[in-house]
């Protein structure tokens, strides 16, 4: 390595799928007692995806990757691993990442998945860029896919509105970098078991007499996601000697607008400064922070070298933050 020179991970290409099916809030007031006005005031969003039946996690998360990977112009026969994070896995094992691996052709890669449901692509991206630093991988994937429409209690207008399915991936490379000039700066990750009962499914194979649908006391994670996301951006800024003037972008989860506003104002940072895409895709969980980071990127908004802040909270409760310079 050149004097000076830090290995770190490099965020090198970014691939999404999002289903064909599109549902507007006027179809889901169809389905349950609500409206276009009470979904778009209280949340922000407009629309979401939903998947259809061929549409699952792992196909969804190859369709990503295999995009990020053609933007990066690497082979999957370069990738060293595939870290997969989702609620809603094709099956309880094998993981989906190696479904992802055996479609994608990534035959030398390692494959696992990550249940840190919403906060799932910061785990991800964590573990990813720790696997980096240590000199244990150089190429790796770091996939979010969700379909949430599997586990929505479509009779409960206070979640079946909120959540859609979609899947993105990134690709993180190790290069040798001047510290701070490029990659991942730092990841900040949290949990608290005790508010495990906050936002939970109930159920899964291991308790099949369960319905294995989402529950969630919307009032009480808004009030602790305000609170959390803002101390966790702020972990992230102070670990690395920056502050909020040093910050470009703020890609957020995809929850609720108002959150996101919240979160946003309280880093002084202007509204075009925050990309939001739950008006078009809701919460896709795990998937949200990467589809943002495709929308802003793919559209010219994020631009190499500026630094861009990631924050997430969900079921757990889980919650953390990440800085990257691209
Ligand atoms: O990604 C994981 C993290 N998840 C989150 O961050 C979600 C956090 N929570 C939220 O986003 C918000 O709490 C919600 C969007 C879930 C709810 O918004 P809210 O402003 O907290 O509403 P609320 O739960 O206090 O409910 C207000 C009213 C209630 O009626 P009453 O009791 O005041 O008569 C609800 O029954 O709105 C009613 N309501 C609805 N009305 C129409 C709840 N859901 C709906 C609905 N349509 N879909």
């Amino acid at each position: 390595m050149s004097e000076g020179l830090i290995r770190r991970s490099v965020l090198t290409g970014v691939g999404h799928y999002l289903p064909e099916k599109i549902t507007s809030n006027a179809e889901m007031a169809l389905r349950v007692d609500t409206s276009d006005d009470w979904i778009t005031e209280r949340t922000g969003i407009k629309q979401r995806h939903f998947a259809g039946s061929h549409e699952t996690a792992a196909f969804m998360g190859a369709a990503a990757a295999r995009e990020a990977l053609a933007k990066a112009g690497v082979d999957p026969l370069a990738v060293n691993a595939i870290i997969l994070a989702t609620s809603t896995p094709d099956q309880a094992f094998p993981a989906t990442a190696v479904h992802v691996q055996a479609a994608i052709g990534a035959h030398n890669a390692f494959g696992f998945d990550l249940a840190a449901a919403c906060s799932g692509f910061i785990y991800g991206l964590s573990v990813a860029d720790g696997l980096i630093r240590a000199g244990q991988a150089d190429n790796i994937l770091v996939i979010g896919s969700e379909v949430y429409s599997r586990i929505l209690n479509f009779e409960d207008r206070g979640t079946c509105v909120l959540f859609g399915d979609g899947a993105a991936a990134v690709l993180l490379q190790a290069r040798d970098v001047a510290p701070g000039s490029k990659g991942v700066l730092s990841t900040h990750l949290h949990s608290d078991g005790r508010l495990a009962d906050m936002l939970y499914v109930d159920g899964a194979v291991g308790q099949p007499e369960k319905s294995g649908k989402l529950v969630m006391n919307g009032r009480e994670v808004f009030r602790h996601a305000v609170t959390l996301l803002s101390s966790a951006v702020n972990e992230a800024l102070t670990a690395n000697g920056l502050t909020n003037k040093d910050i470009d972008w703020l890609v957020p989860h995809q929850a609720n607008r108002r959150i996101i506003d919240s979160v946003g104002k309280k880093l002084g940072l202007t509204e075009a400064q925050v990309v939001v895409t739950v008006d078009q895709h809701a919460n896709t969980s795990a998937a949200s922070i990467p589809l943002a980071l495709y929308q802003a990127m793919s559209d010219g908004r994020i631009l190499p070298g500026q630094l861009v802040l990631l924050e997430a909270l969900g079921g757990g409760l889980t919650w953390g933050s990440a800085l990257i310079r691209l």
